[in-house]
């Protein structure tokens, strides 16, 4: 159960607790193996491929940077980066590690209670799960479990990975082995492991809700049980019988696998998305850890969000029967409203991967894979095998129904790759089908998606530019005043935010010049902001926040020459400002001239006279 997601609140003395006591090269050493250089640790970043390294920690500042793909941050990021984990995760992990206990007296009386209830629903899950598990693993009540997984070809060691279990028949085994530990039946009950009889069953009492089944236990991302799906040993109904829904077991936010899917997704670069339980389970065996699966409803908003945490790239492997296309389609909108990446595979010859696997082995499985349609085009495909277009009307009328596909596609080659391939599918030019498909398209406002810290040629010609080489744009930053960033202001911000993190004493001094809203980098300011309400560096922040105060910190800075990094910081600042000034001024000249205010137009010349005599 990932209790942890349901606390979004976290107060500041405990994060800072937590990263007091933590030690960030001992965090990561886990995941990387660091070597000393003089005051820092290196070694090969994590988040990017490199054979040389250039992911550096340093201890004294707690925070790491990789010079390689400029990612950084503190310890916190670190966690939320390599592990998936939101920010009050990464807190608990740490706090759980170095011994800080988390506050119950900040809670409400009811967040109290949720908590509490929570850790029941975890304990009796466990147990349930240890329950189970040991039964189809040993006990003599088990061999029916052992029997059908022996069959389907699951052995030992996958049941112990997937934590699997068998219900042995009877009414009340779980009952009497939890009531011996302590859970009383109607605790059961709650928690979605066993039913109360009706008022009209003279027997009364409580049953067992799972019997004769053996159990898929649905676990979380730390390997704890939330729910269970239990599978008939033969062809009766109902096939599956699942927990139900209730506070901590929310079908629409888990998928099934995700335990091992999370990481092995990210190693793949893509999820495998299926339907079954054991599609999963036969996939992650066949070396595709990157297999998961919804729980026996169609694919929700929020799967395709947590998804999203790990990848951009999905595969769609449904059953290839008519409900597995139908819900390729749905689950395909889904997807792709979520602004994923989404290709369509289809297996022949049997109705679903784990069938496939065990007919075919993971070769032909691989071809398979290799062949994946795109989801534009496995849409194209299905429409046209159920109703192939007779004539140019219903021509169009096909490429009106796919518009809604191509128009959510963000890569104008990706995009003509889809009008190519109708055009040549449906034998019309390749204008037609753009102009049908630019028609539907919405006005949308142009949002100006300039990749950060890409370089031009700069284009200005202000005396205090003239020994700048680069403009930078900067993610976010939108007009007005203006997205451009000269690369001397760039650096003078860096340097400004360099000395004030170093000493915060620096702080009037640069108000008292510049003000406090001067910044053209959106994220110096807000490190600024921050700096200048809390008078420390923020425990968190934006990932590109994060990753720009670690770079901060690992430039080196000559504290003998302070004094004068700061005035010349300030000094190139206010110049820029004032040149801009003037531009502005020359712009609004030239409009009252066009205008024919030629009045207005002088007192503007006379106020740049005198701006620029002042600045020499
Ligand atoms: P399938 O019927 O394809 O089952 O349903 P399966 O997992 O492939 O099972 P095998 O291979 O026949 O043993 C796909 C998924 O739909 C959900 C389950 O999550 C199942 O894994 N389902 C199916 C239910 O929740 N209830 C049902 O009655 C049937
Ligand atoms: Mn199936």
């Amino acid at each position: 159960m990932d209790n942890r997601l349901h606390q979004e609140f976290m107060p500041e003395e405990v994060i800072e607790e937590v990263r007091s006591r933590t030690d960030i090269v001992e965090v990561i050493s886990e995941y990387v193996s660091l070597q000393r250089k003089g005051k820092n640790y290196l070694g090969l970043c994590p988040f990017h491929g490199e054979k040389t390294p250039s992911f550096t920690v340093t201890p004294e500042k707690q925070m790491f940077y990789c010079f390689g793909c400029n990612v950084g941050g503190n310890v916190f990021s670190f966690l939320m980066k390599r592990e998936n984990w939101t920010f009050v995760e990464s807190v608990q992990s740490l706090a759980a590690r170095y011994g800080v206990s988390l506050p119950e007296k900040e809670l409400s009386p009811r967040e109290r209670e949720v908590n509490r209830r929570r850790r029941r629903f975890e304990e009796i899950h466990e147990l349930a799960t240890n329950y189970f598990h040991d039964l189809l693993i040993k006990a003599p009540e088990g061999e029916p479990g052992r029997l059908y997984f022996a069959k389907r070809g699951v052995d030992l060691e996958t049941m112990k990975r997937f934590r699997l279990g068998y219900a042995p028949e009877g009414w009340n085994g779980l009952i009497n082995y939890m009531q011996e530990r302590g859970v009383q039946p109607h605790e059961l009950a709650e928690n979605g492991l066993a039913l109360e009889r009706g008022a009209q069953d003279k027997r009364g009492g409580f049953y067992d809700r799972f019997r004769n089944r053996v159990l898929f236990s649905i676990l979380d991302r730390r390997n704890h049980t939330i729910g269970f799906g239990g599978r008939v040993l033969d062809d009766s109904l109902p096939k599956y019988l699942n927990s139900p829904e209730s506070t901590f077991f929310n079908k629409g936010h888990h998928l099934y696998g995700m335990h091992r899917g999370h990481q092995g997704i990210r190693d793949k670069g893509f999820a495998l998305l299926v339907e079954g339980y054991m599609d999963v389970i036969a996939l992650q065996n066949a070396s595709y850890p990157n297999a998961v699966a919804s729980l026996g409803t169609a694919l929700t908003r929020d799967q395709a969000k947590l998804l999203r945490r790990y990848t951009q790239h999905v595969v769609l492997l449904y059953d290839s029967d008519e409900a597995g296309i139908q819900a390729t389609l749905r689950g395909g909108e889904i997807l792709r409203d979520a602004g994923m990446r989404l290709d369509v595979a289809t297996l022949t010859g049997a109705k679903d991967p784990d069938e496939f696997l065990k007919r075919y082995g993971v070769e032909d499985f691989q071809k398979a894979l290799s062949q994946v349609l795109t989801y534009v085009e496995f849409k194209y495909r299905t429409i046209v095998k159920e109703a192939p277009p007779h004539n140019i009307q219903e021509k169009a009328e096909l490429v009106v129904q796919l518009a809604p596909d191509i128009l959510k596609v963000r890569s104008p080659i990706e995009r003509e790759g889809y009008e190519r391939f109708l055009s040549l599918e449906l034998g019309l030019t390749l204008e037609a089908v753009q102009r049908e498909i630019a028609r539907l398209e919405q006005k949308k406002p142009k949002n100006v998606d300039l990749k950060e810290y890409s370089q031009q040629k700069q284009v200005s010609s202000g005396k205090n530019r003239d020994n700048i080489k680069d403009v930078i744009f900067c993610k976010g930053d939108t007009p007005p005043p203006s997205p451009t960033v000269y690369l001397g202001v760039y650096r003078a911000e860096r340097m400004l935010l360099r000395l004030l993190i170093e000493d915060i004493s620096n702080l009037p001094k640069i108000k008292e010049k510049l003000g406090e809203s001067f910044w053209k980098v959106s994220d110096h300011q807000q490190i600024f902001d921050y700096l200048n309400q809390e008078g420390r560096l923020p425990a968190h922040s934006e990932e590109t926040v994060q990753s720009r105060l670690a770079s901060l910190l690992l430039e080196e800075l000559d504290i003998s020459q302070t004094e004068r990094l700061l005035e010349d910081c300030i000094k190139g600042i206010l110049s820029t400002q004032e040149e801009e000034r003037v531009e502005d001024l020359q712009a609004r000249m030239a409009a009252l001239e066009k205008s024919g205010d030629m009045a207005g137009a002088m007192a503007l010349l006379k106020e740049i006279g005198e701006r620029l005599k002042r600045g020499e």
